[in-house]
């Protein structure tokens, strides 16, 4: 079985490459990645000498780059996490989003009807439904919530998603679709909540929360999602919408605070910054889809993940270090500084 994984430099993807080499031993699996800001070679360097990996450094908008993998690595399944994934950053520049979330997802298709293939995987989120009230514990999403957006990043990932059912509809290609809540865990680039205020709390730096840290999301440890993406590619789900949440409903501010006591650093660090422009109150997934289906259930407690979690970033100063040193720098005060 050859397996490609775009955008398997970034977080989710190099975690999910990790575990299929983990337990598909003998499967071979192709990681054909931009390597933009987010993607990191040295995230890959403990794969890089294992005879059942390749990396191919190539862009998914670029359709003879995507020929020639084909031509080369005759996939049967591809994976689709290359995107383009902060949604701070597509509200700063949103054209970059519809490029290669929509038509890099565009360009996969029509590589994958031309080659042929017995599965494309696309790796979406719940952020397509849009946001519930706060107020309303009782709401989930579905996989049967309309798709109702709010950013340019949740706008983009839902054309996408309407644009793989409609190749699936109009020419028969073999889809299946997995939204997933907010992941946590190892190599997760600290541009994002979780890592970024591990990163911020070990500088004694300020804690940059959006508004009142009341907005609430459903957090799954990354391991726990890409096992969900390993049994929906081996289940009969051709055509089929996954949810994947970790029944795990956080406000932001909680996290943080939650990490300062970790790290056990004090709670002043904490400082209330202008919110996210149409900031998403809450995301909450109703999983029961893929659990009766397939058998899926989170397995990661969010206790022991995010003691993981910080542990790990404790443990790899060097792979962080790298990242905020360089043009991340430059980001970052764009983003936070006088805000
Ligand atoms: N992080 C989350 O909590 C979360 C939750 C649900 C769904 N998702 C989805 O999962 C996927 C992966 O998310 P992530 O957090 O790992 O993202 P990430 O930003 O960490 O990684 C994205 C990767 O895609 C690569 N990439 C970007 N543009 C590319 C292009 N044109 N061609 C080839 N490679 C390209 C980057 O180099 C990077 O390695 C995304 O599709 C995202 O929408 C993420």
């Amino acid at each position: 079985m050859n397996i490609v994984v775009t955008g398997g430099a970034g977080f989710i993807g190099s975690n999910f490459i990790f575990h299929m080499l983990k337990t598909h031993k003998d499967y071979r699996i192709i990681c054909f990645d931009k390597l933009t800001y987010a993607g990191n070679l040295s995230t890959l360097s403990k794969v890089m000498e294992n005879p059942q990996f390749a990396f191919i450094r190539g862009d998914i908008c670029d359709r003879k780059a995507v020929d020639e993998l084909f031509q080369k690595e005759h996939p049967d399944i591809i994976v689709n996490f290359a995107a383009e994934s902060h949604v701070d950053r597509s509200i700063e520049q949103p054209d970059i989003f519809l490029q290669t979330n929509v038509m890099g997802t565009v360009v996969l298709m029509d590589a994958c009807r031309k080659y042929g293939i017995t599965r494309y995987h696309q790796v979406s989120t719940d952020e397509v439904y849009g946001d519930l009230p706060l107020d309303r514990p009782d709401m989930l999403f579905t996989e049967q919530t309309p798709l109702h957006t709010s950013s340019p990043y949740s706008a983009s990932k839902a054309s996408a998603d309407l644009m793989v059912m409609a190749y699936h509809r109009t020419y028969g290609l073999p889809v299946s679709i997995s939204r997933c809540s907010n992941n946590y865990g190892p190599y997760h680039f600290p541009e994002k909540l979780i890592p970024l205020m591990i990163v911020n709390a070990l500088h004694d730096k300020p804690l940059p929360v959006y508004g009142e840290g009341l907005n609430v999301r459903d957090w799954l440890y990354v391991e726990d999602h890409c096992k969900a993406i390993d049994m929906i590619l081996h289940g009969q789900c051709n055509g089929e919408v996954y949810n994947i949440g970790g029944h795990n409903e956080m406000k932001n501010i909680d996290i943080v605070k939650l990490i300062c006591k970790h790290l056990g650093k004090s709670e002043d660090l904490i400082t209330y910054v202008t919110d996210r422009k149409g900031h998403d109150l809450r995301y909450a997934i109703d999983p029961s889809k893929i659990t009766r289906d397939l058998g899926w259930c989170p397995e990661t407690k969010f206790e022991d993940g995010i003691k993981k979690t910080i542990q790990w970033y404790l443990e790899h100063q060097e792979w962080w270090r790298d990242i905020i040193s360089g043009e991340y720098q430059n980001y970052y005060k764009k983003m936070y500084e006088n805000r």
